[in-house]
């Protein structure tokens, strides 16, 4: 592990990344590498003016297929994937990247968010996403993770689960679901994604925020509500378009839970107006070997307003696990 870099932020300095990658600037010669000055090349004749070329078709935005996602690793041992809620990106992992030293904590930015803002397509699909992970993990030569999700992430985690189950070695499902959106809750998104793309993000914190943060956050934790809007206001109003599209579209996981053989892990905020506790209790149910844990004082994105007792849990759960 690399050294405390004074200047980074709290929870950067106590743990530094192994490995950044897909984030790379590209690289320019060294001035004696560039090739040496020739002689002037003869310039050719202009073109005499004709009727204008025919523009060549727009580049479509990305390759369809899976594409390994950019990546932050930290730390060595059993391989713990974390990934990030919707419309957050890997940053939101941070608490837990402190915590969970003597794992290998590998944070991707899911498409369309974060360092992979570059990556929205139209829709950005859940299953797709979720081999965006298998190719990460190829990429990695990593044969099983635990793969833990929060909100949209626990989405991705489930699309895994159908998709790739043989390469889990254990699941944390945080303030998430398995089922489906209703018509409303679809209508809702797909309005979302119009406006993001025709007015900018600016209205977006304050529409999300009462339902991303639980009550006791909002009243006793200004500077959380501050960090949250901030990471909001820094993503790309495609890549929140297209996430909305792929949210409303995924394809129903409830039928993975009872097929679930590895150790899972849920948890759910007290204070989850998004996704009702009493749902994670259910999801809970439906999987052999869950346990669950429900954190007082917090909303939907629990590990950020309860860091301290979700560090608690998953350590106590990835305790016995070895991959
Ligand atoms: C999330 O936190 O990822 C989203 O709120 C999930 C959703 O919109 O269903």
């Amino acid at each position: 592990m690399s050294q405390p870099n004074d200047e980074a932020s709290a929870p950067e300095r106590a743990r530094q990344p192994e490995a950044q990658e897909g984030k790379e600037e590209e690289a320019q010669p060294a001035a004696d590498q560039r090739e040496p000055e020739g002689p002037p090349e003869p310039q050719a004749p202009p073109e005499p003016e004709g009727p204008p070329e025919p523009e060549a078709p727009a580049e479509p935005q990305a390759p369809a297929g899976p594409q390994a996602p950019p990546v932050t690793v930290y730390g060595d041992g059993t391989p713990v994937v974390l990934l990030p809620a919707f419309p957050l990106d890997s940053r939101m992992w941070l608490p837990q990247v402190e915590a969970l030293a003597g794992y290998q904590v590998v944070v991707p930015d899911l498409r369309g968010f974060g360092a992979a803002r570059e990556q929205a397509l139209e829709v950005t699909h859940m299953d797709l996403v979720a081999d965006d992970l298998a190719s990460l993990l190829d990429v990695r030569r990593l044969e099983r993770v635990v793969l833990c999700g929060l909100s949209m992430g626990g989405y991705v985690a489930l699309a895994f689960a159908r998709r790739h189950p043989e390469r889990l070695g254990g699941l944390v499902l945080c303030d998430t679901r398995a089922g489906v959106d209703t018509e409303d809750a679809r209508a809702a998104r797909l309005a979302m994604a119009e406006r993001v793309l025709a007015e900018g993000l600016g209205f977006l914190p304050e529409a999300m925020l009462p339902r991303l943060l639980g009550e006791t956050t909002r009243q006793r934790r200004p500077e959380l509500v501050q960090q949250v809007t901030e990471t909001i206001l820094d993503q790309d109003p495609s890549g929140i378009a297209a996430a909305q599209r792929g949210m409303a579209e995924r394809a129903d996981s409830t039928g993975v839970l009872e097929r679930i053989s590895v150790p899972t892990l849920v948890i759910t905020g007290m204070e989850d107006e998004l996704i009702p506790p009493e749902d994670s209790l259910q999801m809970a149910s439906a999987i052999r070997h869950a346990r669950l844990i429900q954190v007082p004082d917090a909303g939907h994105l629990v590990n950020l307003e309860q860091p301290d007792r979700v560090n608690d849990a998953l350590l106590d759960f990835l305790a016995p696990i070895w991959i």
